[in-house]
């Protein structure tokens, strides 16, 4: 958030807070990498009990924010909490809004959980409730690129934050020999271009009342042209399933970097690197629990750290893996004890990013 510049930025519990105006707002959709969705908070107030929920909510005038003719949906998220079941509180919240419509102009609105034209997001945390629109709609990882689902696939924003903690400086080759869909090339090669990963989807906001339509399509002509785009250094996606290996193609022709970037076929064990100078591998080799079993993995590991060892003397790796003891048995192989390490999660997943230096 830094990095675009957004104002007074701070770090909350699960988030970050910064102050934006509209098109702040858009900007942020549009441009945030590793955010899965930018939230407008509306109302507020510390609550006991969900009557008390049901109380704050009908303090707002939403007649503001919507006519009964909309549909909304409401997602919700407890914890720590006198209120404990976050579908009930979502149904306090929507049926506090729907009475007050019912009372202010004799209709209400209806609610569509696949598509509402309002969205919002109820967080209740340690007796905290705080009622926001939803200005992304669907999640933020969801780029449009991924034209097909692979097995086990790393989220786009998860991606992209796993290639700026790998500190690849976008000048020097990137290697990922377990690539699946792409997402760790592509992610990295739209940091590098200044790709914003926003650019080809659709925003709740687009639905509100006060949308500016003229804004926001001035603003995504303008991040479309961009600034002139940089050359990429070197970006090699390989996997040893043929089929994976199609499916990556398309998700980086769908990305727009077809002529950039071309998935090949190769067994990690027997990994080949580029002449010149060293880079970053940087890869998500699979991991028990989602696909393969543990056991036969740690064979793998072993001699990928092995095969790394031999060819890869100047380059960094980035290993992402939710295994500890997996990540071991490459350190074995690699016959290199020394790494730190920057903590993740994959869904609900604790995984770990293994950093390691080779001299
Ligand atoms: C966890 S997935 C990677 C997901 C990827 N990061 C993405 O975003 O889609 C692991 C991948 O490793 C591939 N794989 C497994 N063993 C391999 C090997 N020995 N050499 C190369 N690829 C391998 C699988 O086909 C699978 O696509």
């Amino acid at each position: 958030m830094k990095e675009l510049e957004f104002q007074e930025v701070e770090i909350r519990s699960g988030g970050v807070a910064f102050k934006a105006s509209r098109s702040d707002l858009y900007r942020a959709n549009l441009c945030l990498r590793t955010a899965i969705r930018v939230l407008l908070p509306l109302v507020d107030a510390v609550v006991a009990s969900s009557d008390d929920l049901y109380e704050m909510v009908g303090s707002f005038d939403w007649t503001r924010i919507m006519t009964p003719d909309q549909t909304l949906a409401v997602d919700a998220n407890v914890r720590d909490s006198a209120i404990t079941h976050s579908q009930y509180a979502a149904r306090r919240v929507k049926d506090a809004i729907c009475d007050q419509f019912v009372r202010k102009v004799g209709r209400r609105p209806s609610v569509n959980p696949q598509q509402p034209s309002v969205a919002l997001n109820l967080h209740v945390s340690r007796n905290r409730a705080v009622v926001s629109l939803d200005s992304s709609g669907s999640s933020l990882h969801k780029r449009g690129y991924r034209v097909a689902q692979p097995a086990a696939p790393l989220a786009e924003s998860l991606a992209s934050a796993l290639v700026a903690a790998s500190g690849w400086p976008g000048t020097l080759p990137l290697v990922d020999p377990f690539c699946g869909s792409g997402t760790i090339g592509i992610e990295g090669a739209f940091r590098v271009l200044g790709i914003p990963p926003g650019l080809t989807r659709s925003f709740a906001f687009q639905g509100w009342r006060e949308y500016r339509a003229d804004v926001f399509s001035a603003m995504r002509e303008k991040l479309r042209s961009g600034n002139p785009r940089p050359e990429l250094p070197p970006i090699l996606l390989s996997d040893w399933d043929d089929g994976v290996v199609k499916l990556a193609a398309s998700c980086v022709r769908a990305a727009g970097l077809g002529h950039r970037i071309k998935p090949f076929q190769a067994d990690a064990r027997e990994l080949a690197l580029p002449s010149g100078p060293p880079g970053w591998i940087l890869t998500n080799p699979p991991f028990g629990e989602r696909i393969g079993e543990a056991k036969s993995l740690r064979n793998l590991y072993r001699q990928l750290g092995e095969r790394i060892a031999a060819v890869a003397t100047g380059w960094r790796v980035g290993l992402f893996t939710s295994d500890a003891s997996l990540a071991a048995s490459f350190g074995q192989g690699l016959g290199l004890a020394s790494h730190d390490r920057v903590a993740f999660f994959h869904g609900s997943l604790a995984c770990v990013l293994w950093r390691y230096s080779l001299a």
